[in-house]
């Protein structure tokens, strides 16, 4: 059954200063509230699904250690997304976003007889871009997709990846990936808020990151 409109439920929980939210979120539910819905998976920052909002900041419930925080803990859904139930949203959106600036390695040449080779130094170059666990924190905290307006910039996330990619030398596809994010809705949505970088619990230099690829976009433009 739909409630009719949206509240917010208290819950008191004894928890060890070393708990995480995720461990108090758990409790609540296997102690006190069994319809308390969100997502996790992994419970150590690598599958990216318990991303939410935590007194006003996007981040992962399994980071976030209890004794950072004093007193009441506000929890909410991500914002700029369709919220499911409780915690949940819908990401779909997102990962339309994400697959629309096609996230995978793309390749014209024969493949050689051994693996297409890559240097440390040319791999160095998008290593941190790799840590991105698609948990959306980055893109529900951009305050263009927050704007209704704005909301159609494909987000740092997808960014991060098109990064990956375009700095990839193994990629052969940098004329339809620049096409594909020289557009307002692509690289150019970006007005350096950096609100996505401050959030990211993988510290990818998110901003920097589509800065370059901006810088990339005008120099094979203007060679
Ligand atoms: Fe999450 Fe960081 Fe990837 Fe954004 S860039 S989806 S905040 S891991
Ligand atoms: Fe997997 Fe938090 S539960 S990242």
């Amino acid at each position: 059954m739909k409630d009719e409109k949206p509240y917010y439920q208290t819950y008191e929980v004894e928890a060890d200063p070393m708990d995480r939210l995720l461990d108090c979120l758990n409790r609540i539910r296997w102690e006190q509230d069994p319809t308390l819905s969100y997502r996790w998976s992994c419970g150590h920052g690598i599958c990216g699904s318990d991303g939410m909002r935590i007194n006003g900041i996007c981040g992962l419930a399994c980071q976030k250690l209890v004794k950072n925080f004093k007193g009441e803990v506000l929890i909410e859904p991500l914002p700029v997304f369709r919220v499911v139930k409780d915690l949940i949203v819908d990401l779909d959106p997102f990962l339309e976003k994400y697959n629309s600036i096609k996230p995978y390695l793309i390749t014209k040449s024969s493949p050689p007889e051994r693996e297409r080779f890559q240097s440390p130094e040319q791999q160095r170059l998008f290593e941190e871009a790799i840590r991105c666990i698609l948990c959306a924190c980055c893109t529900a905290s951009c305050p263009i997709n927050q704007n209704k307006e704005t909301a159609s910039y494909v987000g740092p996330a997808a960014l991060v990846r098109a990064f990956r990619y375009l700095f990839d030398s193994r990629d052969e596809a940098s004329e339809e990936r620049i096409a594909l994010l020289d557009r307002k809705e692509g690289a150019w949505g970006c007005q350096t808020l950096w609100k996505c970088t401050e959030v990211c619990p993988k510290e990818i230099p998110v901003t920097k990151q589509i800065g370059q690829i901006k810088k990339q976009i005008y120099e094979i433009k203007h060679k």
